[in-house]
């Protein structure tokens, strides 16, 4: 026997000794079952190339033969409770192409005979317990896309050889102990995209070369000891989208204006650091923002007026800011404030002053005891029960909505959930809410505070592409969710119409293939912990006017319990839930993945591909495009190469084993291309 493929079945127990003397092994599949003892020893005559046992309950050492084993070229090990010193549990192969060992209990360093493995392209050794520097001869590793470290407990500066990692494209080094400075080298990495340094003891200044890094999507340095001012250098970073979190540090000096260069950005924090000055203007002409947090600074003046989605939160505990919104004192009375001061100067005309001042200060006065009044009102129904989380602005309230749906009557219905309806609720100011009524459940009340902290964590998602969650509302009658009203409705429904599938032209199906793939994308790899959405479908992709598409329902899957009449089996879709995803109640990323790959040749034929085995063998090789492709649009031309990308990418979503089956990331990066 050369291959054992056993992965994702509910084998249990330990492995029997006897499999070692299968000497042949070459590739051995045992991931996601529930086996447990010490990992077995299959290379003893050095021919194992692909070993995965992820996601088990191992313990013990790592032995022997698998140290030796030179052959390897893929061990994943990971999510196991497997224990050694890494140093000397591993040693060097030369055909090493990825390796995880993440989330498991190695302690001891990182061995400099990591640089030896020259073809790594991945290396995960995140959550576990290993200590003392990282060795400058990772720095050899020029195949390296990935690599990350999070959680664990490296010490000493970060070495400047990193920059040599010219194929890199994610580098997690988070929750550490890593100290000193951010090397400059840093500006090499021309391929990063995701680069996380935060929550470790790094100090000093954030190099200027961080703005060669044009790549970057997401920046996450926050929690350490950064001090200096920031590089205006950062207003290169054109591809910076999902975030900027440099909060929890020591920065100061001004905000610089270069940062609203940045289009695609949503999010960015600057809280608690010791940033002073204004805020510039132009952070008002940033269309993407949906968070910009500097709160807890020394900053002072307006805040500028028009910026996008702004809260008043984002801007308390500075030195001075004022503004319009509400919760900030206006900038007039400030003013006047400041002029009362210099009272001696503007004595000639201060009594009109004096007038008008009082006249003000009795306005807002006035005007905080209305805004008072109103919002006890409020509290008087939180009180009640009403009210669980609310993130929304305030200015909604639980009348309101019962009011916009007159009670959830039937007529502002407009769609049916797999756990519940939803209505469309026009608020008293004019703002459209999409409301969605939860099936009346019997949850018990300790499950009600998971489900409210869970509701918490979505509210706080945000994406281009994702349908932004406000809040949630719990009575003893209705429990709901309201969210983005996003226009057109779902994919689905599109798909089906004549008209708007005709209008629904190639460059907006591929534009929203993509758009989906990084909303996805930003799920599992930019929030942490990561929120697998676990149904995804062409009825929970919503579009806009414009059929730009809004990711919906995500993460609520796993928290609501199935109600047997509305939920197809377990959690998903029938047709579009990976084999093993409707087999085990383990979900992992990989069930998106393939679901994503239903999606993807949806979008294209125009409709759900059916029976895939079938549909895989009648395809196989070569296939032509006028066969599968919607044919109410005239065939692609221009765009014929990247349809075909799209449906080359869908096949590899469809990958039977989880394992093979690519990294949301990837897929994102192979649709940009
Ligand atoms: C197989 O392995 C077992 C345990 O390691 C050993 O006792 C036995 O002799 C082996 N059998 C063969 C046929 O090699
Ligand atoms: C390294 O990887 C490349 C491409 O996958 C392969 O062609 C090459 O043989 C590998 N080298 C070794 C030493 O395995
Ligand atoms: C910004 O960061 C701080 C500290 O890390 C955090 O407490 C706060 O919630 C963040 N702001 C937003 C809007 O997420």
């Amino acid at each position: 026997m050369t291959e054992m493929r056993l992965f994702t079945n509910q084998l249990s127990g330990p492995l029997p000794l006897t499999l070692s003397n299968l000497t042949n092994l070459v590739l051995v599949l045992l991931a996601d079952n529930q086996l447990t003892g010490h990992l077995p020893d299959l290379c003893q005559s050095k021919k194992l190339q692909d070993f995965q046992i992820f996601d088990n309950n191992l313990d013990g050492p790592v032995p022997k033969g698998l140290r030796d084993c030179s052959s390897l070229i893929s061990l994943g090990i990971d999510k196991n409770q497997i224990e050694g010193d890494i140093t000397k549990s591993f040693g060097v192969y030369p055909h090493l192409n990825d390796i995880s060992l993440s989330s498991n209990k190695f302690v001891g360093r990182l061995s400099p005979k990591w640089g030896l493995c020259q073809n790594l392209t991945s290396i995960d050794f995140g959550h576990n317990m290993i200590e003392g520097s990282i060795p400058s001869d990772l720095g050899e590793l020029k195949n390296l896309a990935i690599l990350d470290m999070r959680f664990n407990r490296l010490t000493s500066e970060i070495p400047p050889e990193i920059g040599k990692l010219s194929s890199l494209y994610w580098m997690d080094l988070g929750s550490n102990r890593l100290s000193g400075q951010i090397p400059k080298q840093i500006g090499q990495l021309s391929n990063l995209e995701i680069l996380d340094f935060s929550s470790n003891l790094l100090s000093g200044k954030i190099p200027e070369e961080i703005g060669n890094c044009l790549k970057l999507q997401s920046l996450h340095m926050n929690n350490n000891s950064l001090s200096e001012s920031l590089p205006g250098s950062l207003g290169h970073l054109a591809s910076l989208q999902s975030m900027l979190d440099l909060s929890m540090n020591s920065l100061s000096g001004p905000i610089p204006s270069e940062l609203s260069k940045l289009e695609m950005l949503m999010f960015v924090n600057f809280s608690h650091n010791q940033f002073s000055g204004g805020i510039p203007i132009s952070i008002a002409s940033m269309q993407s923002i949906t968070v910009f947090d500097v709160s807890y600074n020394f900053l002072e003046g307006s805040v500028p007026n028009g910026i996008h989605n702004a809260s008043a939160e984002w801007f308390l505990h500075n030195k001075g800011l004022c503004g319009n919104l509400v919760g900030l004192s206006p900038c007039d009375l400030q003013l006047a404030d400041h002029r009362r001061k210099h009272q001696k100067i503007i004595l000639p005309v201060g009594l009109p002053m004096l007038v008008a001042t009082i006249s003000i200060v009795a306005g807002v006065v006035a005007l905080l005891i209305c805004r008072k009044k109103a919002s006890k009102s409020t509290d008087d129904v939180s009180k009640g029960g009403v009210f669980s989380v609310w993130s929304f602005d305030g200015r909604m309230a639980f009348e309101d909505i019962m009011n916009a749906t007159e009670n959830f009557d039937e007529k502002h219905c407009i769609g049916e959930g797999s756990y519940g309806s939803v209505y469309k609720a026009e608020l008293q100011d004019e703002q459209v809410v999409a409301v969605k009524k939860l099936h009346a459940g019997d949850e018990e009340a300790h499950d009600e505070e998971i489900f409210q902290h869970e509701i918490e964590m979505l509210t706080k998602v945000r994406q281009r592409s994702i349908v932004k969650l406000y809040g949630y509302c719990s009575h003893p009658r209705y429990r709901f969710l309201v969210c983005q009203f996003i226009e057109r409705g779902n994919l689905a429904s599109i798909l089906s119409n004549e008209e708007l599938a005709s209008q629904f032209r190639w460059e907006r199906r591929i534009a929203l293939i993509r758009d989906v793939a990084q909303a996805i994308t930003y799920l599992h790899h930019d929030v942490h912990p990561p929120i697998i959405h676990r149904d995804i479908t062409s009825r929970n992709i919503l579009l806009d006017v414009d059929y730009k598409a809004f990711v919906s329902d995500f993460g609520i899957a796993r928290m609501l319990k199935p109600d047997s009449s509305n939920w197809s089996a377990l959690a998903g879709t029938y047709g579009y839930i990976a084999p093993e995803c409707s087999y085990t109640s383990l979900v992992t990323e990989k069930c998106d993945v393939y679901s994503f790959g239903i999606v993807v040749l949806e979008v294209l034929m125009g409709k759900h591909p059916g029976d895939l085995q079938a549909f895989h063998s009648s395809l196989e090789d070569q296939f032509l495009l006028e066969e599968i492709l919607d044919e109410r649009l005239p065939q692609p031309e221009a765009g014929e190469e990247e349809v075909r990308r799209c449906i080359s990418v869908a096949f590899e979503c469809l990958t039977p084993s989880p394992k093979e089956r690519p990294t949301m990331l990837k897929v994102y990066r192979d649709l940009s291309i």
